[in-house]
């Protein structure tokens, strides 16, 4: 009698082996430790700012730390539909993460906020990479839809934080 496939539910079976989805999985941990380590950058500016436009910047930077935890829950949901378990403490998002941190503490200044578009801009040139890694090494169409969502929410909180600081041209 041929023995029955056990049932676990935690294998998927979805065209995707789990080597590549390991390594979509492992590529989106990096993404969440980076998203995580922006988010807190954003929140300890928006306490921080200091100057004229000191208002408008609080609640803007507010709006975009609320942004960037939405994006943090769905990057660490995503891992979790590939498959996989998300990281969720500070030593490994620190760990994996490829931006740093702001170590000072004291006022920020509306220059200081220029610091959150680059981050934003390294985080584009990341995920713009991953978009084909995810399609085409890893044969994860819906991983590659799904960062290129989220790069272009960085593109639009990017252009966001640029125009809020900009003294125009
Ligand atoms: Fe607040």
């Amino acid at each position: 009698m041929a023995k029955k496939t056990k049932v676990t539910g935690d294998v998927l079976n979805t065209g995707i082996s789990n080597a590549n989805s390991k390594k979509v999985a492992d590529a989106l941990n990096q993404v969440l430790a980076d998203e995580f380590v922006l988010y807190t950058k954003t929140l300890k500016f928006h306490w921080n700012i200091e100057g004229r436009d000191f208002h408008a910047l609080h609640l803007f930077l507010d709006e975009q730390y609320n942004q960037l935890q939405v994006i943090i829950d769905a990057v660490a949901e995503r891992i979790r539909k590939v498959g996989h378990f998300a990281t969720g403490s500070m030593k490994e998002f620190l760990a994996n993460s490829s931006l740093k941190e702001h170590p000072a503490t004291g006022a920020v200044s509306e220059g200081t906020i220029a610091e959150l578009a680059s981050d934003h801009d390294a985080l584009i040139r990341k995920m713009r990479s991953l978009i084909d890694d995810f399609d085409e090494k890893y044969d994860d169409a819906g991983s590659a839809d799904f960062i290129t969502g989220i790069m272009k929410e960085h593109e639009k909180m990017a252009w966001m934080l640029r125009a809020s600081v900009s003294n125009g041209r």
